[in-house]
């Protein structure tokens, strides 16, 4: 049948056939030629490299004689994300598994990644890479800190430091954890803002010349301004006791109002003012206010 209606067309179907060819021909023809066209258009141009040299402090106490040293890294900061953390986790992952620190939240959290970057006590995973590529990035571990290994600085004293102000709540009610709620009124929490969000990095006390030269008996900023922030909460009844025990010519008055701490602190605290308000409170200068409201609650 289709033989036959084909021969009844004779001379047209071929004629028709012949033209759809030659139509969808030119048209595959032209959307070859056009796509060609916009591959050529859109397409990226390879980027050239951006390197940029990090100089790192290194140092393996486990290497027989390893004396600390500068070690470059060059990193592609095309390749690589905007902060220094991740220039870091680059040169560990690509380069140098050896290269060692500390990381966890990478979001300014967690705190374990301060370190020097460029002369400034900061966290590694909110500091932007200077992409001055003239420029060679310099990271040390914290200052004045014994180091357990590359940038990792021992933070034992410092933490025995902050147990050392008991930073916990404390009350004369008698009364264990859970038996009662405790109640604060807006304005006597509001005097926990700018103390509370502290991440104890230490880039403060680490900052503080008094901290570097009397470490072992001068708290320092970071561990004052949290003895701070549980001697003005208002549910806790243990003022005097606390400052009782900063009562000596070391653990705030090696203070000097220096203020590294203020310009240091990454988080936008202010660990000085906390220390001036606690030697306000030692000094009688100040006094605690009592509460705005009855902290004991009914359950
Ligand atoms: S006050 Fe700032 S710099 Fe100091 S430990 Fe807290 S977050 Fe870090
Ligand atoms: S204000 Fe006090 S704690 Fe802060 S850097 Fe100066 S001396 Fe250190
Ligand atoms: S990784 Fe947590 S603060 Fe930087």
């Amino acid at each position: 049948m289709n033989v036959i209606s084909f021969n009844m067309y004779n001379g047209v179907f071929p004629k028709i056939l012949k033209e759809i060819l030659i139509r969808s021909q030119s048209t595959a023809t032209a959307a070859a030629a056009t796509t060609a066209a916009a591959t050529t258009a859109g397409a990226q141009p390879v980027a050239e490299k951006r390197v940029k040299k990090f100089s790192v402090y290194r140092w393996d106490p486990e290497k027989q004689g390893d004396k600390p040293r500068m070690q470059e890294y060059d990193v592609d900061l095309n390749a690589c994300g905007p902060m220094v953390l991740d220039a870091l986790i680059k040169i560990k992952n690509e380069m140098d598994p050896t290269l060692t620190f500390r990381r966890s939240c990478r979001e300014g959290i967690c705190g374990s990644c301060a370190m020097n970057i460029g002369g400034v006590n900061t966290l590694a995973c909110i500091s932007k890479i200077d992409t001055n590529l003239g420029k060679t990035s310099k990271i040390y571990p914290l200052p004045h800190m014994y180091v357990i290994k590359d940038l990792v600085p021992d933070m034992n004293y410092f933490y025995e430091q902050y147990r050392g102000i008991e930073p916990w709540l404390q009350r004369n009610d008698g009364l264990k954890p859970g038996d009662k709620q405790y109640l604060q009124s807006v304005e006597d929490r509001k005097k926990l803002d700018g103390l509370y969000e502290c991440i104890l990095c230490a880039c403060c006390s680490t900052s503080c010349p008094s901290y570097w030269w009397n470490g072992d008996k001068y708290l320092g900023p970071a561990v004052l301004m949290q003895a701070y922030r549980w001697i003005i909460d208002s549910r806790d009844e243990n003022t005097e006791g606390r400052l009782n025990k900063l009562r000596d010519p070391f653990s705030v008055y090696k203070c000097h109002t220096i203020m590294n701490c203020t310009k240091t602190c990454p988080k936008g605290l202010n660990p000085g003012k906390a220390i001036a308000e606690v030697k306000k409170l030692l000094s009688g200068i100040a006094k605690k206010e009592k509460p705005k409201i009855e902290t004991l609650g009914s359950k």
